[in-house]
């Protein structure tokens, strides 16, 4: 059986799924989106992750396209149908399809929602954060609402291209005062020289990371240090410790940070404590 997308109330083969030329978030990423981690067939985090994503809708004014019972009950179905266990579900809100004029069309023009699901091999990514990734670290130039989670990614993709080719796994992008304020697509985290894990506050120009929320409580109930202070590469590479999180990595231990290795150049126990308890927590919430 091949892979079923759900398309503006459809459900429809993936080769199939398609949205308009007009797309709003075709045309001007004017849209947002929303990244689970399934275990079991069910969504982890899915709380903070539909309350992240109500609140996307609201600072750009989208109306919701459906209740979250509704959108629930969508995402699950995308689950069963393509028989996902263990994976994730990807979804976007858009403005909806109208003729191309930058300013918002009709108000009664309906937003668009594309939800898919994939298999996620987590003994693979098991494997990965057992040997560690590494990161370059390069100038964040993105706009200044990083709290919207929103499809406009360019940024994100260029920082993150400009990883792979450097043969890293993320990029750490970097304010003008040398403070890390997040990866491309992950939150950025170290054990400093004293022990404490720090993370940079979401008063800053960040998106505010729902694994990132919810490891803060748990390591906070496993008796470990957390300061929401930000960091300087400099910081980072005299680390004990390094990871990044995000519902596509968990927690995911970094070794190398521009090439520099990170403690002894091995995932530390303190991350990979964390990455258990964290999957342990969001497969037994997981609804
Ligand atoms: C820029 C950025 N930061 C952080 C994260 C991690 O957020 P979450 O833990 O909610 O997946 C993401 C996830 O997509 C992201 O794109």
């Amino acid at each position: 059986m091949g892979r079923i997308a759900y398309v503006n109330g459809r459900y429809v083969p993936h080769g199939q799924a398609v949205v308009h030329v007009e797309g709003r978030g075709f045309q001007f990423a004017d849209g947002v989106y929303e990244y689970f981690a399934v275990f079991d067939g069910k969504l982890a985090d899915a709380a903070g992750h539909l309350e992240r994503l109500w609140r996307s809708l609201s600072e750009i004014r989208i109306r919701p396209p459906m209740t979250e019972a509704a959108l629930m009950i969508v995402m699950r179905e995308t689950v069963r149908r393509n028989r996902v266990r263990d994976g994730a579900v990807y979804l976007q809100i858009t403005r909806g399809t109208a003729a191309r004029d930058h300013a918002f069309p009709h108000p009664d023009t309906p937003p668009s929602v594309v939800v898919t699901a994939k298999s996620v091999d987590f003994r693979a990514e098991q494997a990965k954060a057992d040997r560690g990734v590494g990161v370059i670290t390069t100038p964040d130039n993105r706009w200044g609402r990083c709290d919207i989670k929103t499809v406009g990614l360019l940024p994100n993709a260029l920082a993150k291209q400009a990883a792979r080719e450097a043969g890293a796994y993320e990029a750490w992008l970097v304010d003008d005062l040398g403070f890390v304020t997040e990866g491309a697509s992950t939150n950025a985290w170290i054990v400093d020289a004293d022990g404490t894990l720090r993370t940079r506050d979401t008063n800053a120009n960040i998106l505010r990371g729902i694994t990132r929320k919810t490891l803060i409580d748990l390591a906070e109930e496993a008796g470990v240090k957390v300061a929401l202070r930000p960091f300087t590469v400099e910081e980072a590479k005299a680390a004990k410790e390094a990871f990044i999180t995000a519902a596509s990595t968990l927690v995911l231990p970094v070794v190398r940070v521009d090439g520099a290795q990170v403690g002894d150049g091995k995932p530390g126990p303190v991350g990979l404590r964390l990455r258990a308890l964290y999957e342990q927590n969001a497969r037994e919430t997981a609804v």
